[in-house]
C-alpha cells in the first residue's frame, strides 16, 4: 500500500468506528431522544478538545458466534479533553454496540483512562447507557466490572468522579456510579435498579414499571441516589460542565477561583427582616443563600431529596464553597435520617477536595419518633456529626435562628472545629425550644395550679422567661462559642472576610489507616 492508501485505510477505519453499531441503531437512539456516545462527549467537552483512545479495540469473545461480529471501539468511547480549558477524562458507553454491554476489553478501555486520570490528577466523567454485563462473555465481564469498581474505590477522594446515566444501568452495573461522587440522570430516558420489574414481580409479587422502580424522579426524590436530574441530555451535559467549574482537578489542588464583579461589600437590607416574628413561622433558606453568594448563583445538589436540608455549590468572592443550610420551609428544617446522610456525604466530599464549608443554621433538633429510631437515626445523625468533626477545610457557620440541642453541636459548631462562627441577633442557641423546656422543668409546678387558664398563663410566663434567658445568641457569645453577632444584611461580607482569613488554614487529623465512620 502506498502512504496515501494507508492514510485512507486509517480514515476508513475511523469512519467505521464512528458508526458504532450502524446507522439503523443510531437512528433508533435518536428517535428515543438520546444522543450517541460520541455526540455526548462532543457536547460535554470544549469544542475540538477530545482526544480518543482505543478506537481500534475489538472484543476477544468467541462464544455464541461473536467472533463474526467485532465492531471497532467495542461499545465504549474513551479519551480525554477539556472543560473550560481544564483536563478531564471521559468514557461514554455506546448503546448501539451490543446494547452498550460491558465486555472484558470494554472494561479495560475504561480502566486505562481511569489509571491515566489518576496519574495526572484529573476528574473522570462516565456516561452510562448499557444493558449491563455482556452475556456472551460470562465471568470475564464480571471481572471487568470488578476492575472498574476497584479503581473507583482507589480514586475516591483523589480525583472527582462523576456519572451520567442516560439510558439503562441495571444489575451490578449500578455500583460503579454508586461509588462515584455524583450521579446525574436524564428524565424519562434513564433508569437504575439492581433487578428489573420482571424479577421484582417474581420475588416480591410487586407490579412496578421501569420508571416507578428506577427512573430519574424516583432516585431524585425517594432513594437519593441521583444528585442531579436533567430534562434533556444536552441540559445534563451543561450541568456537568457547571459542576466541574466548582471542583479542583484532584485532592492536591485548591478549587478554581472565578473572578466576579459582584461586590464583596454588597449589603442585603431585606435580610434584616427575613426572620418572621413568630419563631414557628418558616422562611426560605434559599432566599438567604441567593442573597449572599456571588451573582445569585447556586448549584443545588439533591434538591428534591430530604429538602429539609439544602446543599450545593456557590462562590464567595470567586472562591467555591459547599453550602449546607437547614431549610425551615420543610419539616421546620429538622434533621432526620435522610437529611443527615445527604449532608454528611456532601460535607465529606467538600473536605476531600479542599472546598470550604459554609453552614447556615436554623434547626429545631433531630426528628423524634419510632420511624426514625428504628431506622437508625442515632447512626445516621452520627454520620453528619462525624463529617463535620473530621473536616479540616475552612468551616464558617452562621446561626440564623434555632440551634437546639444535639443539632447545635452537629451543624458546624465551634466544638467540632468550626473556624469562624457567627450568629444573627435572631439566633436561639439552647438545649431545646422554650415550650419543651418549660414542660420538662415546670411539670410539677403546673400540676399544682388549678384551672386551665391559670396553667396556660403560668406556662406562657415561664416560656417568656426561658426565651429571654436562653433563646438568644448572647450566652453562646459570652462563652466565645460564637465569635460575633452580626447584622443579617452584612452576612455576605462577613462570610467572605472569614473565608479570606482562612485561606491558608492548615489542620491535619491524626495518622491512621482509615477512619471508622458510623455506617
Ligand atoms: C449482550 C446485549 C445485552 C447484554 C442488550 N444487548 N443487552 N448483548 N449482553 N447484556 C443487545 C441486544 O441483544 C440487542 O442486540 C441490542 O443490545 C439492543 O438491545 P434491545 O434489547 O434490542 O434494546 P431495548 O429493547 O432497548 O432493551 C434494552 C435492555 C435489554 C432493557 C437493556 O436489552 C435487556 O434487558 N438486556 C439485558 C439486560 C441484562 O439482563 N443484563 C445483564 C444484567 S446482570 P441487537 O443485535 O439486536 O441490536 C449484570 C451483572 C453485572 O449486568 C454485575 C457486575 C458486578
Amino acid at each position: 500500500m502506498t502512504m496515501q492508501e494507508k492514510v485512507k485505510h486509517l480514515l476508513d477505519l475511523r469512519s467505521q468506528a464512528r458508526l458504532g453499531g450502524g446507522q439503523k441503531r443510531i437512528d433508533k437512539q435518536h428517535a428515543l431522544g438520546k444522543l450517541t456516545a460520541r455526540e455526548r462527549i462532543f457536547a460535554l467537552l470544549d469544542e475540538g478538545s477530545f482526544e480518543e483512545f482505543d478506537m481500534f479495540v475489538t472484543h476477544r469473545c468467541t462464544n455464541f458466534g461473536l467472533e463474526k461480529n467485532t465492531p471497532l471501539s467495542d461499545g465504549v468511547v474513551t479519551g480525554y479533553g477539556t472543560i473550560d480549558g481544564r483536563l478531564v477524562y471521559v468514557f461514554s458507553q455506546d448503546f448501539t454496540v451490543f446494547g452498550g454491554s460491558l465486555s472484558e476489553t470494554f472494561a479495560a478501555k475504561i480502566c486505562k483512562i481511569m489509571d491515566q486520570a489518576m496519574k495526572v490528577g484529573a476528574p473522570v466523567i462516565g456516561i452510562n447507557d448499557s444493558g449491563g454485563a455482556r452475556i456472551q462473555e460470562g465471568v470475564n465481564s464480571l471481572a471487568g466490572y470488578s476492575e472498574i469498581f476497584q479503581r473507583n474505590i482507589l480514586a475516591s477522594g483523589v480525583i472527582p468522579q462523576i456519572s451520567a446515566i442516560f439510558g439503562p444501568c441495571a444489575g451490578g452495573a449500578v455500583y460503579s456510579p454508586a461509588l462515584t461522587d455524583f450521579i446525574m440522570m436524564s428524565k424519562d430516558t434513564s433508569y437504575m435498579f439492581l433487578t428489573g420489574p420482571k424479577v421484582v414481580k417474581t420475588v416480591t409479587n410487586e407490579d412496578v414499571t421501569t420508571e416507578e422502580l428506577g427512573g430519574a424522579s424516583v432516585h431524585a426524590t425517594k432513594s437519593g441516589v441521583a444528585h442531579f436530574v436533567a430534562e434533556t441530555e444536552e441540559e445534563g451535559l451543561m450541568m456537568l460542565r457547571k459542576l466541574i467549574s466548582y471542583l479542583p482537578s484532584n485532592n492536591m489542588e485548591e478549587p478554581p477561583i472565578l473572578p466576579t464583579n459582584d461586590s464583596i461589600n454588597r449589603l442585603e437590607d431585606h435580610l434584616n427582616s427575613i426572620i418572621p416574628e413568630n419563631p414557628n413561622k418558616p422562611y426560605d433558606a434559599k432566599d438567604v443563600i441567593m442573597s449572599i453568594v456571588d451573582d445569585n448563583e447556586f448549584l443545588e445538589v439533591q434538591g428534591s431529596y430530604a429538602p429539609n436540608i439544602v446543599i450545593g455549590f456557590a462562590r464567595f468572592d470567586g472562591m467555591p464553597v459547599g453550602l449546607v443550610a437547614n431549610q425551615p420551609k420543610y419539616l421546620a428544617g429538622v434533621l432526620d435520617i435522610n437529611a443527615s446522610r445527604k449532608a454528611a456525604r456532601f460535607v465529606r466530599f467538600c473536605d476531600a477536595f479542599n472546598i470550604p464549608i459554609v453552614s447556615l443554621v436554623d434547626v429545631p433538633g433531630f426528628l423524634p419518633g419510632t420511624a426514625q429510631e428504628y431506622g437508625g437515626i442515632i447512626l445516621h445523625g452520627a454520620k453528619l456529626l462525624y463529617a463535620y468533626g473530621e473536616a479540616t477545610v475552612p468551616k464558617v457557620t452562621v446561626v440564623l435562628r434555632k440551634a437546639y440541642g444535639g443539632a447545635y453541636c452537629v451543624m458546624g459548631s465551634k466544638h467540632l472545629r468550626g473556624d469562624i462562627n457567627y450568629a444573627w441577633p435572631t439566633a436561639e442557641i439552647a438545649v431545646m425550644g422554650a415550650k419543651g423546656a418549660v414542660e420538662v422543668l415546670m411539670n410539677k409546678d403546673v400540676a399544682q395550679i388549678e384551672g386551665a387558664e391559670a396553667k396556660a398563663e403560668f406556662l406562657n410566663e415561664k416560656e417568656n422567661e426561658y426565651r429571654d434567658k436562653f433563646a438568644n445568641p448572647f450566652i453562646a457569645a459570652k462563652y466565645g462559642y460564637i465569635d460575633d453577632i452580626i447584622e443579617p444584611r452584612n452576612t455576605r461580607f462577613r462570610v467572605i472576610r472569614a473565608l479570606q482569613s482562612l485561606r491558608n488554614k492548615r489542620l491535619e487529623n491524626p495518622a491512621k489507616k482509615h477512619d471508622n465512620l458510623p455506617l
